[in-house]
């Protein structure tokens, strides 16, 4: 084979057409393969006449000079368009809306817990939280409900063995606390109850409450009235009032169910509060001097007052909630207002 001219124009239009690169290797292996275009060439010189090899050699190494160059610089090419390629279509677009993460709140009760607890806080009390399952003992017999005690009726609820049971009231965390811490006592506690209540608009046989316990030498009824006035204002503003009504538990003599001013109308009466003016809360009196001799306590030395509120009936009423099914709900369209 002589050398040609041809075989590098064969080459730069065969690779001047050139879309990737594994079209490239095959060119790359027949020109410059151990079996290529240019070692047949390369074999070829022995065969030459002694005078024609040196030329022959210089164009043959020329030739192969040419096409390595140019398959290398065409190597580059394509990686570069490709990467152009891969990028341009990897490209991120920042101007799109984000993929938003769903933010979680509060829930309504637990702030308000919060508020009712630094409200207490401010005013000196502890704070405590007792077993949500109590022993009959706690929750009934030492607060002056013996069994078959007709109160009891009311406050039925979900037992566990025979006498434990989930409790009804947070008024056991006032025997729990009274047994363990000697005068003066200011704590409040706040927790889950359980009642067997049919679910409506304002009965779940699961809520929360706030139970309030004060003992010390000298406490009247003025400092109940005093402590829960001052609550009710800072809960629900300066100018509410506070109501008692004579009503009947067995661990507080006297006893009462109190009542806020009507946050919607201020008292002059309206549907909220079915014209009474007031909003009921929940009950308080003073300890019963029965409860305090159940804990060893002298009644003759210390007196108290104590109060249990609806935790849900205190969020309602500030925020307006109609229906105490809304909190258990998880309905986010509910969840989100507060
Ligand atoms: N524990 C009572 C109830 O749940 C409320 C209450 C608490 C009343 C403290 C008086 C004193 O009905």
């Amino acid at each position: 084979m002589e050398f040609n001219e041809d075989i590098e124009k064969q080459f730069f239009e065969k690779i001047k057409n050139i879309k990737d690169l594994s079209e490239l290797k095959k060119i790359e292996i027949e020109y410059l393969g151990k079996k290529g275009i240019v070692q047949e060439l390369y074999k070829k010189i022995k065969d030459l006449p002694e005078e024609k090899r040196k030329e022959f050699g210089e164009k043959v190494n020329n030739l192969r000079n040419i096409i390595e160059s140019s398959i290398e610089s065409t190597k580059a090419q394509l990686e570069s368009s490709l990467a152009d390629l891969k990028l341009s279509s990897e490209k991120i677009d920042v101007t799109l809306p984000g993929l938003h993460f769903q933010r979680g709140s509060i829930h309504v009760l637990t702030k308000v817990i919060e508020e009712v607890k630094s409200i207490f806080v401010s005013m000196g009390f502890d704070v405590f939280s007792g077993p949500d399952i109590e022993d009959d003992y706690y929750n009934f017999e030492a607060l002056n409900i013996p069994e078959h005690h007709p109160a009891r009726d009311m406050q039925d609820t979900f037992y566990l063995a025979q006498k434990i049971l989930l409790r009804t009231q947070t008024s056991p965390m006032q025997i729990r606390i009274m047994k363990k811490l000697k005068p003066p006592i200011r704590m409040i506690a706040i927790g889950r109850c359980y009642r067997r209540d049919a679910l409506d608009s304002s009965h779940s046989p699961q809520f929360h409450q706030v139970e309030g316990l004060v003992v010390d030498k000298g406490i009247s009824f003025a400092n109940l009235k005093a402590t829960l006035s001052e609550f009710s204002k800072k809960m629900f503003g300066e100018n509410t009032r506070i109501r008692f009504t004579p009503s009947y538990f067995p661990f507080v003599e006297p006893g009462s169910e109190t009542s806020i001013s009507c946050v919607i109308c201020g008292g002059k009466g309206c549907p909220v509060c079915k014209y009474t003016g007031f909003l009921e809360m929940g009950g308080s009196g003073m300890v019963h001097p029965n409860v305090l001799r159940n804990v060893g306590i002298d009644p003759d030395e210390f007196q108290g007052f104590a109060f249990g509120w609806g935790i849900e009936r205190i969020a309602m009423v500030k925020y307006g909630i109609p229906d105490i099914r809304y909190f258990y709900q998880n309905d986010l369209r509910f969840l989100k207002q507060f």
